[in-house]
């Protein structure tokens, strides 16, 4: 019998609720490649009812015609392709425009008076972390800050703990946590999401979940791309500041947290936030940094970080770091994490190694056997892999022959139809229908700051220093050796 063909998938497209959304740094680079795309697509779907807005707000002084027009560059670059000539102009047309200084007075009556009451408000400071204070105080100042407004911020959400605590002070000066969305795109990526319904919507893993089936877990978000023009910026962040503090510990969270009871914002980020305060704090031999020195990348020369630069830098571009969840569920499974640039390919995955059988009854006819393994990919593709162990046919006269086939749902083809979406669609009308359940809450952050300034500070006391790596290959070679003197080697 033929097996069924997956078939298209069709959503209906339900609209958000009416609403005003100012976006400030709006001729910034966020807003050019994510933010309009995204807002865009929705309305392209129809989900963006008539007569709501983005209401560009930055420092240049722009006509709302010029602002229009540079708009429309932007989706031209990042959005070309998307919708017909029609609706595109119809989106450039609930555009608007304010020059506005987020440090001094110019602006904020007239950004005022543009709101609608009644309608959903939101403000993305889509700004350097350093304004979010004096954005927030005139919001409330110039009578924007009502009950039900919300305001959305990026990271970097500060550069310690120290400085995310402080930030998280002056935004809760004129807003309550509830109107604040903290954005770790991240957990706006379908796969990301799909972890939980993975878990929690199959009965045959949450019951092996935990340390008595699961040998270790490995979470790599690899990327080819170097530094991309942001410089200043990234030698002053780092690896660890840009990559693990945020995108990959809210993954660890997921895969680590307990059920929650449900689906929505407090339950969910309750349980996330257990599991990132029982990290272990740790030493420095759980962790290798590495740099890139020039090399290929397909095929392609690269320059080194330091030749991108242009000045020698301490900044690691690798880290690699052998976690612990320290509760009863994960006692003793180390959680391997790695991320880096420039390095062989761009993939983001999730790899569950579960432990070997007991006892092999086939071990007596030559058998041998490994054990089972789930490997969640997020990007570039979207998959989903089962690793289970099977018999070669044959007559088995010289012994029995078991081979790892795996069990593969690639999600392009089980959901026809179905577009990708890029993280920020979600998230933005997560935010207009007021729903914070894939932002990130203020303990959540702070828990986050915590551990990683503890691995920042061992690594100032020992005066470690990054490592030096081939551009195009899989970092330094003592993140191999990390995972290798536990017998473990990175799933590649
Ligand atoms: C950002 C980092 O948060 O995430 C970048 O600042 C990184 O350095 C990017 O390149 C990766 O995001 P994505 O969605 O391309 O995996």
């Amino acid at each position: 019998m033929d097996r069924p063909k997956s078939r298209p998938m069709v959503s209906r497209v339900i609209p958000v609720e009416l609403f005003d959304l100012v976006v400030f740094g709006a001729t910034g680079d966020l807003a050019q490649r994510k933010i309009l795309p995204a807002l865009l697509r929705r309305f392209v779907a129809g989900q963006v009812p008539e007569g709501s807005r983005l209401i560009g707000a930055a420092r240049s002084e722009h006509s709302v015609a010029e602002y229009r027009a540079f708009a429309e560059a932007a989706l031209a670059e990042h959005a070309a392709g998307v919708g017909t000539a029609e609706q595109r102009k119809a989106f450039i047309e609930t555009l608007d425009y304010v020059t506005v200084d987020a440090t001094g007075a110019q602006g904020w009556p007239e950004l005022a008076t543009k709101l609608v009451a009644g309608r959903v408000r939101a403000f993305y400071f889509s700004v350097a972390p350093r304004l979010f204070g004096a954005l927030a105080e005139r919001l409330h100042k110039y009578g924007m800050a009502s009950g039900d407004a919300r305001i959305v911020v990026e990271k970097p959400f500060g550069r310690d703990l120290a400085t995310a605590e402080a930030l998280n002070r002056d935004l809760a000066q004129h807003f309550a946590e509830r109107q604040i969305y903290r954005i770790d795109h991240y957990l706006g990526k379908e796969t990301v999401q799909n972890l939980l319904a993975l878990r929690f919507a199959n009965l045959m893993f949450e019951p092996i979940w935990n340390a008595a089936h699961i040998d270790h877990v490995q979470i790599t978000v690899a990327e080819t791309v170097g530094l991309e023009g942001r410089v200043a910026f990234y030698d002053d962040a780092g690896a660890l500041r840009d990559m693990v503090q945020n995108h990959m510990l809210q993954l660890l969270a997921l895969v680590a947290m307990e059920p929650p009871g449900s689906f929505n914002a407090t339950a969910v980020r309750d349980e996330k936030v257990k599991v990132l305060r029982a990290l272990r704090e740790m030493g420095t031999g759980k962790t290798v940094t590495g740099q890139y020195r020039a090399g290929a990348i397909g095929g392609k020369a690269v320059p080194g970080y330091d030749e991108e630069l242009g000045k020698a830098s301490n900044t690691e571009t690798f880290v690699a770091i052998k976690a612990h969840v320290d509760n009863w569920r994960w006692k003793g499974v180390p959680f391997y994490l790695r991320t880096g640039k420039r390095l062989p390919q761009r993939v983001t995955e999730i790899m569950v190694q579960f432990r070997c059988v007991p006892h092999s009854i086939f071990a007596g006819k030559g058998a041998t056997m490994q054990p089972n393994r789930l490997v969640i990919g997020i990007q570039p593709e979207e998959n989903i892999s089962l690793s289970l162990m099977s018999k070669v046919p044959g007559l088995d006269r010289e012994g029995i022959r078991l081979r790892q086939v795996p069990l593969d749902i690639s999600m392009p083809d089980a959901f026809v139809g179905q577009h990708r979406r890029i993280a920020y669609e979600r998230l933005l009308l997560d935010l207009i229908e007021g729903d914070q359940t894939l932002f990130v809450r203020r303990d959540e952050v702070e828990a986050q700051w915590h551990w990683i300034d503890a691995i920042r500070a061992g690594w100032r006391a020992e005066g470690l220093a990054p490592k030096p790596y081939t551009s195009g290959s899989w970092g330094p070679s003592a993140a191999i050796a990390l995972a290798e003197r536990d017998g473990v080697s990175w799933h590649e």
